[in-house]
């Protein structure tokens, strides 16, 4: 029996699944929710002959995929997808998304932006009125990590933000690196006003390879609840 938190997700990746057809190249996401996806499309290749080539986001996504029967090719074998599911931390009614709470945002934002469509699975907790309570990660390279995150803050001042806070994440006493060998800034902004202006900005900081904000990427957004329902918004 799933708690409910696991039965949202499982039922916002089952029904998202069911736009997955033959012959299909797909992005694969990262994160609890994603994975719930994985194995409904591994039960799917297995039972029923589904034939599909998935592009996973993560070396973790990678191993899953595999392990439950999907062909795994890499984009640059795909060169471009039909449908790319994954999960968020935040979206909003634009669809804007706050994505990389696993830390797997340059891969994925990648591969949905290298895709036709992406459909976003997520519980009922991730849509919210103003994108920016969950702490914005972005990736930065090592080299200097600490002057790319005083430059940060220092932008942060003058934009449309409450924090201006940019944290090293941490995988206990080590900084945490990512499937690129990055490391993330965790960036505590309350509030984002201006998420457009913030995902640019911030991108042309030396330093900065991505940011975690999706904006007009996704195209769907299954949402599951804890009593099996589902809704839908595009
Ligand atoms: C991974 O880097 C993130 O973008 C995930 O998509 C996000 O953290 C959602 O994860 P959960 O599905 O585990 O909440």
């Amino acid at each position: 029996e799933l708690s409910p938190i696991d039965k949202a997700k499982f039922v916002a990746a089952k029904r998202a699944s069911d736009f997955v057809e033959d012959g299909m190249r797909v992005g694969l996401g990262t994160g609890s929710t994603a994975a719930w996806l994985v194995r409904c499309l591994g039960e799917r290749v297995r039972d029923n002959g589904l034939k599909i080539r998935g592009v996973p986001t993560s070396t973790r996504t990678a191993e899953l995929a595999r392990e439950v029967g999907i062909e795994v090719i890499s984009l640059d074998e795909a060169r471009w997808l039909d449908l790319t599911i994954d999960g968020a931390d935040e979206f909003d009614a634009d669809l804007a998304l706050i994505k990389g709470g696993g830390g797997a945002l340059l891969q994925e934002k990648i591969v949905a932006t290298a895709s036709d469509q992406m459909i976003v699975i997520a519980d009922a907790a991730k849509e919210v009125e103003h994108l920016g309570a969950f702490p914005l990660p972005i990736e930065v390279i090592p080299f200097g990590w600490q002057t790319t995150q005083a430059l940060v803050e220092e932008t942060l001042v003058s934009m449309d933000v409450m924090g201006r806070q940019a944290t090293l994440r941490m995988n206990g006493e080590a900084p945490f690196v990512t499937d690129e060998g990055n490391h993330i800034l965790d960036l505590h902004l309350g509030r984002i006003g201006n998420a457009r202006q913030l995902a640019m900005v911030m991108n042309q900081i030396p330093g900065v390879v991505e940011n975690g904000l999706f904006i007009d990427i996704c195209d769907k957004v299954v949402i599951g609840f804890g009593d099996g329902r589902v809704e839908t918004r595009d």
